[in-house]
C-alpha cells in the first residue's frame, strides 16, 4: 500500500478494500479524515470486487479520536461519525476494524460502529473524553453497555483509563488479537464474516448488557468520580446517557440524546479549561529560540546524591524507567535508611496491587548505594537532594564538578535556592540545571526544569525529554525565588496568614479553597509539607533582607515554626492530628489572636468564603503576571501546566492564568485594587501587575 498524502489511502486485497486513515501524527478524526472515510467506504461499498472492508491507521496508530482542535468551532461538521457509523449498519458487506497502537475516543467508536475488532496485542483501547470534559458523542455512550455491559462502561467511559488489548478481548470489546500480521489477520477475518450469516452483526441490534440493578451501579460509579470533582459536567453527563441506554430501548433517540449532551459539554467552559491544558502542556516541552534538530546528550545511569525524602522519590521516577540509579549518600545507617524506605514504598505497592514483585525485583535490582562520589564517574546525569542549604548544596556540586565524565548533567533539586550560584560551584555551569522534582517525587506529575544563565541548550533540550521518559510534565522556569509555583504561593500563603490573625479559622480557609477546587486547602498542605520547613526558609529570607519591613509578614507560620508546631510529622501544627486526621485546634486561633495583638492586626468576624478565596488567590495570579513580564516562564500556559500538574489547582478552571481569563482581565485588576483599598495596602500586596493592567487595557 502507498502513502498518498491523503487522509484516507484506498487499495484492494484478496476482494477486500483496505482503508488506511493516514492523517500523522495520530489519525484524529478531523472533517477531512471523515470525508475520506465516508468516500472510501462508498467506492468499496459500490465496487462489486469488494467483499469487505478493512479500516487501519497508518504510523504509530489507529486513531487517536476527534481532532480537539475542531471543538472550537462549537459544532459537529459533516460527514458526522454518526452518519458514518450509520452507514455501516446497512452496509451490506463487512466492515472490520483493524487496531493497533491508539484506538481512543471517536476512534474506539469507529470500531464500534464496525462489524467486527480485531487489535495488536499492544494496542490500546480508551475513550478518554471525560479528561477533556466531554462525553464520547460519536455513539460511544450507546454502543459500549450493547457491547460490554453496563459495568464495564461505566467504568470505562467515567474514568476515561485505557485498556490492553488482551484485557479488551476479555471484556468483549473487541472480537480477536492478532496472531501475526495485524493487517493480513485482518483481512482473513473480513472475508470469514463475508461468509457467515453473522457476519453483518451490529452493536445497535445487541440489547444493553449487565442491566440489572443499573440504576444503582450508575450512581454509585457517578459518586466515586464526583469525590475528586464535585462539579464535573461530564461525569454527570455521561452517567445520564448511559441511563438512557438502559432505560430507553430506542438505539436512535439514544443517539439524539447523547449528541445534546455532548455539543452542551463541548461549549461549555469546563471542557475548554480542560482542552486548553491538553494543548498547553505539550506545548510546555516546546521551548522557544532552541534549535529544532539539537543533538541531545544520552541518558542511561543515573546518580542521586541524597536519599531523603525527595531523593528516594526522585530514584523511583528513573528505576520504574527501568534506568540504572547509584544513590549516594553521607554514611551506611542513612544510605540503608534511603534504600529501606524506597523498597517499603514499592512493597506497598504490590500490597495494593499496583505492581507484581517481579517487577520490584527488576527496579531493586537496578538500585545501587554507595557513599563514593567515584561511583558517579560513569553517570550520564546526576541529581543533588540533599539539604536545603547553599553551602552544603555548592560544596556537593563542586565535588560532582570534579567526579563526573566530561558531558554529564548536573543538577540541583532545590526548592528556593539560586540555581545559577549552585552551577557556578560546579564548576561547569553549562552542565548544569535545576530539576525541582515535587513531593512524593514518584508521583507528583511536574518537574520545573529551571534553566540557569548559563545552561546549554542541549542540556536543556535533553532534559525536557528525559522528562517525558519517566513521565513527568516538564515546563521551563527561570531562575528566581521558587521558581514559578512557590513564587506564586508565596502571596496565598501570606494571605492565609493574614486571614487567620484577622479571624479566619484553618478549617473555614481550607473549606473556602476546597470549595474553590483545590485539591487540598492551604492550612492542611502546610501541615503535609512541614511548618519548620517553610518557617526557615522564612527566616533566612528575612536575614537576607529579602522579605517586606512587615512585622506581620507570615508571622504565624513562623510563630508555629518556632512552637514546634510543625505539622503532620509532630501532629500539631494549623491543626490538631489524629493519625493523619486534621482536627481544628482552638490553640491555633489563640496564637492567632495574640499575634494580631502583637503586630497590630484588627480581628473581624464578617470574613466569608468568598473573601478567602479572592484574598489568596488574586494576588498568586497576579505574581503570574509578573513572572512573565520578567520572562521567568515562557507562556501563560506554562503557569497553568505548573498549578494544576504540581500544586492541586482544579484542572476544570484550566490553572490560574487561564481562570483570570474567565474572569475577565479588568475585572481581576480592579478587585485587586479593591482588595488593596480594603486591607490599607502599605506594602503593595495588592498592586496589580504592570503585564495585568497593560493586557486589561488591551495594550499587549
Ligand atoms: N486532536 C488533535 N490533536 C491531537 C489529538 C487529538 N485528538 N491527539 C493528539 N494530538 C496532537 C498533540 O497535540 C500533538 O501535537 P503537537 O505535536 O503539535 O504537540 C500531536 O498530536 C502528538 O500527540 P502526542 O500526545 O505527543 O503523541 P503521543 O504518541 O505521545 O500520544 C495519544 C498519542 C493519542 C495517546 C495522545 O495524543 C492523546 O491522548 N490524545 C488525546 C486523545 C483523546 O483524548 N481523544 C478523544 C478526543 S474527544
Ligand atoms: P531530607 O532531609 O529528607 O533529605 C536530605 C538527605 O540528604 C538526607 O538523607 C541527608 O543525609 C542527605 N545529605 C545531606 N548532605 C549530604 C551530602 N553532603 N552528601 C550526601 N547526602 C547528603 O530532605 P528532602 O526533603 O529530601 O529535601 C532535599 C532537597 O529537595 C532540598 O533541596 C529540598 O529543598 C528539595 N525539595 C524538597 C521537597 C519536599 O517537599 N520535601 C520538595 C521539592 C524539593
Amino acid at each position: 500500500m502507498t502513502d498518498t498524502g491523503n487522509p484516507v489511502d484506498y487499495s484492494i486485497r484478496d476482494g477486500v478494500a483496505v482503508l488506511m486513515l493516514n492523517a500523522p501524527p495520530v489519525n484524529g478524526l478531523s472533517t477531512s479524515l471523515r470525508a475520506g472515510l465516508n468516500s472510501g467506504l462508498l467506492a468499496a461499498k459500490a465496487d462489486d470486487a469488494v467483499d469487505a472492508v478493512v479500516i487501519i491507521g497508518a504510523g504509530k496508530m489507529f486513531c487517536g479520536g476527534a481532532d480537539i482542535t475542531e471543538f472550537a468551532s462549537g459544532k459537529v461538521s459533516e460527514p458526522d461519525l454518526n452518519v458514518i457509523c450509520a452507514s455501516l449498519e446497512t452496509y451490506g458487506k463487512p466492515v472490520v476494524a483493524a487496531i493497533h497502537g491508539h484506538a481512543l475516543g471517536g476512534g474506539l467508536e469507529l470500531a464500534l460502529g464496525c462489524h467486527h475488532r480485531i487489535a495488536a496485542p499492544d494496542a490500546k483501547l480508551g475513550f478518554p473524553e471525560v479528561t477533556l470534559g466531554v462525553l464520547p458523542g460519536g455513539g460511544g455512550t450507546q454502543r459500549a453497555p450493547r457491547l460490554v455491559g453496563v459495568p464495564v462502561a461505566l467504568d470505562l467511559i467515567l474514568s476515561g483509563r485505557m485498556i490492553g488489548a488482551l484485557d479488551a478481548l476479555g471484556v468483549g470489546l473487541i472480537d480477536a488479537v492478532a496472531k501475526g500480521d495485524l493487517l493480513e489477520d485482518a483481512i482473513a477475518l473480513a472475508l470469514d464474516a463475508a461468509g457467515r450469516p453473522d457476519g453483518l452483526r451490529s452493536v445497535r441490534d445487541l440489547p444493553v448488557k449487565d442491566a440489572g440493578n443499573a440504576p444503582e451501579a450508575i450512581a454509585t460509579a457517578l459518586k466515586k468520580v464526583l469525590r475528586r470533582a464535585p462539579d464535573a459536567a461530564a461525569p454527570k453527563a455521561i452517567a445520564r446517557c448511559i441511563e438512557f441506554a438502559v432505560l430507553d430501548a430506542d438505539f436512535d433517540q439514544g443517539l439524539v440524546f447523547e449528541r445534546e449532551e455532548f455539543l452542551k459539554l463541548m461549549n461549555g467552559a469546563q471542557s475548554k479549561a480542560l482542552r486548553h491544558l491538553f494543548f498547553v502542556e505539550k506545548a510546555a516541552v516546546k521551548i522557544p529560540n532552541l534549535e529544532k534538530d539539537l543533538p541531545l546528550r544520552a541518558i542511561e545511569r543515573v546518580g542521586i546524591i541524597g536519599a531523603g525524602t525527595m531523593g528516594g522519590g526522585i530514584a523511583m521516577n528513573f528505576l520504574n524507567a527501568g534506568m540504572p540509579v547509584t544513590l549516594l549518600e553521607i554514611d551506611a545507617g542513612a544510605l540503608a535508611r534511603g534504600i529501606d524506605k524506597i523498597r517499603g514504598t514499592y512493597s506497598a505497592n504490590i500490597d495494593k496491587g499496583r505492581m507484581t514483585q517481579a517487577q520490584m525485583d527488576k527496579r531493586m535490582g537496578l538500585l545501587k548505594g554507595s557513599t563514593s562520589y567515584d561511583e558517579m564517574a560513569d553517570r550520564d546525569l546526576v541529581i543533588e537532594a540533599v539539604f536545603e542549604n547553599m553551602g552544603i548544596k555548592q560544596e556537593v556540586c563542586a565535588k560532582l564538578g570534579e567526579v563526573c565524565k566530561p558531558g554529564a548533567i548536573i543538577a540541583s533539586n532545590t526548592s528556593t535556592l539560586n540555581v545559577d550560584m549552585i552551577a557556578d560551584a560546579s564548576g561547569r555551569p553549562d552542565d548544569f540545571l535545576g530539576m525541582h522534582f515535587f513531593s512524593p517525587a514518584n508521583i507528583m506529575r511536574l518537574l520545573e526544569v529551571v534553566r540557569g544563565a548559563k545552561t546549554a541548550p542541549d542540556v536543556l533540550a535533553t532534559v525536557m525529554g528525559l522528562a517525558r521518559r519517566i513521565g513527568k510534565v516538564a515546563v521551563v522556569s527561570g531562575v528566581c525565588y521558587g521558581f514559578i509555583g512557590n513564587r506564586m504561593l508565596e502571596g496565598y500563603l501570606r494571605e492565609m496568614d493574614f486571614l487567620l490573625m484577622e479571624g479566619a479559622t484553618p478549617t473555614q480557609i481550607d473549606a473556602a479553597l476546597e470549595g474553590f477546587g483545590m485539591a487540598m486547602g492551604p492550612c492542611r498542605m502546610m501541615d503535609m509539607a512541614g511548618v519548620d520547613v517553610n518557617a526557615l526558609v522564612l527566616n533566612e529570607r528575612e536575614a537576607e533582607g529579602a522579605l517586606p519591613a512587615d512585622p506581620a509578614y507570615r508571622a504565624l507560620v513562623r510563630k508555629l515554626g518556632a512552637l514546634g508546631r510543625n505539622g503532620q510529622k509532630t501532629g500539631l501544627g494549623y491543626y490538631r492530628y489524629d493519625g493523619r486526621t486534621a482536627i481544628a485546634d482552638p490553640e491555633v486561633d489563640k496564637i492567632a489572636a495574640d499575634l494580631a495583638a502583637q503586630v497590630g492586626i484588627t480581628r473581624r468576624s464578617d470574613i466569608t468564603n468568598a473573601e478567602i478565596c479572592d484574598r489568596l488567590l488574586y494576588p498568586l495570579i497576579n505574581e503570574g503576571f509578573k513572572i512573565l513580564d520578567e520572562g521567568i516562564a515562557y507562556r501563560d500556559g506554562d503557569i497553568d501546566v505548573v498549578w494544576t500538574a504540581g500544586y492541586g489547582w482544579p484542572p476544570l478552571t484550566g490553572g490560574p492564568m487561564h481562570l483570570a481569563e474567565t474572569i475577565g482581565l479588568a475585572k481581576l485588576r480592579d478587585r485587586l485594587v479593591e482588595l488593596g483599598q480594603q486591607t490599607d495596602d502599605t506594602h503593595d500586596y495588592f498592586t496589580p501587575a504592570p503585564l495585568l493592567s497593560r493586557r486589561a487595557d488591551g495594550q499587549a
